[in-house]
């Protein structure tokens, strides 16, 4: 049987060195940072992480917790323009580049991450 998304991606360990890293910089982001409510970003981090595992094929704890994921009722609270949507893009950029994926892995993680970050826009 073929390994998913998720096994080949390098699992658990994997996506938490690729959210942490986009945390890393949304924190510094001036667009971003505002936005977390508390600046709470250790929880927002496992959120995005327990999301991304769950889409990928991993473990289910994303829905688990929180039920079904409604990324766009998520997001309404959020003023998400382009701008917005370009400092998300360009805080995960070099968090997927670290990764040193196979061209085939880095386009199907990108491409996701784009559309997903293009169908969140509510500006
Ligand atoms: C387009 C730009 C985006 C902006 C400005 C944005 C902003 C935010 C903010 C401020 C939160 C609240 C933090 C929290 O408490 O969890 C959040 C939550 C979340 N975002 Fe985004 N986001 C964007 C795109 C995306 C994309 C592309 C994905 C998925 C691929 C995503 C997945 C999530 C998830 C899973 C949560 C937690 C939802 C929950 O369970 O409450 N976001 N986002």
């Amino acid at each position: 049987m073929s390994e998913n998304f998720y096994e080949r991606f390098g699992g658990a360990v994997a996506f938490e060195k690729l959210v942490d890293e986009f945390y890393e910089n949304v924190k510094v982001n001036d667009i971003l940072k505002p936005m977390y409510p508390d600046e709470d970003f250790v929880a927002a981090a496992r959120r995005l992480r327990m999301f991304l595992e769950q889409y990928w094929g991993g473990p289910h704890a994303y829905s688990d917790e929180r039920g079904h994921p409604r990324l766009r009722m998520r997001h309404a609270p959020y003023s998400i323009g382009i701008a917005e949507r370009d400092a998300w893009l360009a805080c995960m950029k070099p968090a997927v580049e670290q990764m040193g994926l196979s061209e085939e892995l880095y386009g199907e993680l990108w491409g996701y991450l784009e559309g997903a970050a293009n169908f969140l826009m509510n500006q």
